[in-house]
């Protein structure tokens, strides 16, 4: 493999601001102090497990019922449609298979789109291996999916319709509460069932979770994207929907989701979420103009740079550019040496970062799904922050075209 170090050395930039400039809050977020504060009691003397009937026990259970309330205020949820997991992938694996396996004797077709997260497409070809057929419906070239796109995906025998609220990679919105509505008016109309789930693992924090506007049936969240901890999520799930618990064993989580509950990290996501919807329009106008001041930065200093994505539907905080002849591997290497935390917003293997997927079904050639800078804004970054990103990737681009192969270039 390439040392991209030696080739690359320091870029000469303006002063690093920080230790790390951190650009890269789709990956994760910090872990906010007044959140470890909260989860800390479990840890410690506290560690009572929530099923037990002694009080240590029903201390635990009566903070995870506490953190359900939380969870549920900000979706506009009953307490009872809350359902915790390991996190956004077990949602999202939950949601489809949970719905799909469900409603087997009624339909066995999935519609969801291609650019939706792993944790939806892998469940969704888990499902195929076992016969079900899925549709995965093609965004336009600004990476949303259409209302009528998806309609026309919907057959007879359709009984879950999956597609995200926001995209990772792009911060594309996608029409969610438009979808619902029209995929709901259908079953309605034809007296079936079909299943709405929405993957709003991104959103959170910047976008309106109430799944009474959304009209969704199944919405996955994650804690570590709002400033919780890694390792817990939830799954929404609409009272009355049709769901088969693929996590099997106890019967936690009114038996749907089994093992013992994970009482530190529930209460440091309820806390999380309340705070992150309480702060969400101002963190949401922080972002917006800190990813405005980067996107006019990077396109006034940068040759050949394009934005991807819906440039006015995607989510405040999301910058992702395309730079002609330029890979994202070395790219990131060296703005990690200037200390900046990004990401390329597509799957890496050890060896090098795949084309992405979502740039892929954008229309995108192969070479430009593997050229792509995803930086992902937090309301804690600062405007010296963004201009020191800026030099650096207008230093660190010519330098690396110049280094590309002819035909690259
Ligand atoms: C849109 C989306 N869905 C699902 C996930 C998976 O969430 P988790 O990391 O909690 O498993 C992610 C994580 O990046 C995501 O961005």
């Amino acid at each position: 493999m390439v040392d991209w170090r030696i080739i690359l050395g320091e870029p000469a930039v303006s002063t690093r601001p920080a230790d790390i400039v951190y650009m890269d809050h789709a990956a994760t977020t910090p872990v906010a102090p007044e959140v470890i504060d909260a989860m800390r009691p479990f840890f410690e003397d506290q560690f009572g497990n929530a099923s037990s009937i002694y009080s240590l026990g029903q201390t635990s259970r009566r903070a995870i019922d506490d953190a359900r309330g939380r969870c549920a205020k900000v979706l506009g949820a009953r307490a009872g449609e809350i359902v915790f997991t390991s996190g956004g992938t077990e949602s999202d694996n939950a949601a489809l298979m949970g719905a799909a396996l469900a409603l087997r004797e009624r339909g066995n077709h999935i519609v969801t789109t291609a650019i939706e997260h792993h944790a939806v497409l892998h469940a969704a070809e888990l499902l195929a291996s076992l016969g079900f057929d899925v549709t995965y419906v093609a965004p336009g070239r600004e990476g949303i999916v259409t209302v009528e796109a998806i309609e026309a995906a919907v057959t007879p025998s359709t009984t879950v319709v999956s597609v995200m609220l926001a995209n990772n990679e792009t911060g594309a919105i996608q029409p969610v509460a438009e979808i619902a509505r029209a995929v709901k008016a259908r079953a309605a109309s034809e007296k079936r069932i079909i299943a709405v789930h929405t993957d709003a693992v991104q959103a959170a924090g910047f976008l309106d979770l109430n799944v009474g506007e959304l009209g969704v049936d199944l919405l996955s969240l994650s804690a570590h994207k709002f400033n919780g901890p890694k390792g817990v999520g939830l799954l929404y799930i609409r009272r009355g929907t049709p769901f088969r618990p693929t996590q099997v064993g106890g019967a936690q989580e009114h038996d749907r989701r089994a093992g013992t509950e994970n009482t530190p990290a529930i209460v440091g996501m309820g806390l999380a979420l309340e705070n992150a919807d309480r702060r969400r329009l101002e963190a949401a106008a922080t972002c917006q103009a800190l990813s405005n001041r980067l996107i006019a930065g990077i396109t006034e200093r940068v040759e050949r740079a394009s934005l991807n994505g819906d440039p006015e539907r995607r989510l405040p905080n999301n910058v992702n550019f395309t730079f002609a002849g330029v890979e994202a591997e070395p790219l990131l290497m060296g703005l990690d040496l200037a200390g900046i935390a990004a990401s390329s917003g597509s799957a890496c293997t050890a060896a090098s970062i795949e084309p992405s997927h979502v740039l892929l079904a954008m229309g995108h050639s192969d070479l430009e799904a593997r050229s792509t800078l995803r930086l992902t804004v937090g309301p804690e970054n600062t405007e010296d922050e963004v201009d020191y990103v800026v030099d650096t990737v207008a230093v660190l681009i010519p330098k690396l075209r110049k280094l590309a192969s002819p035909s690259r270039r």
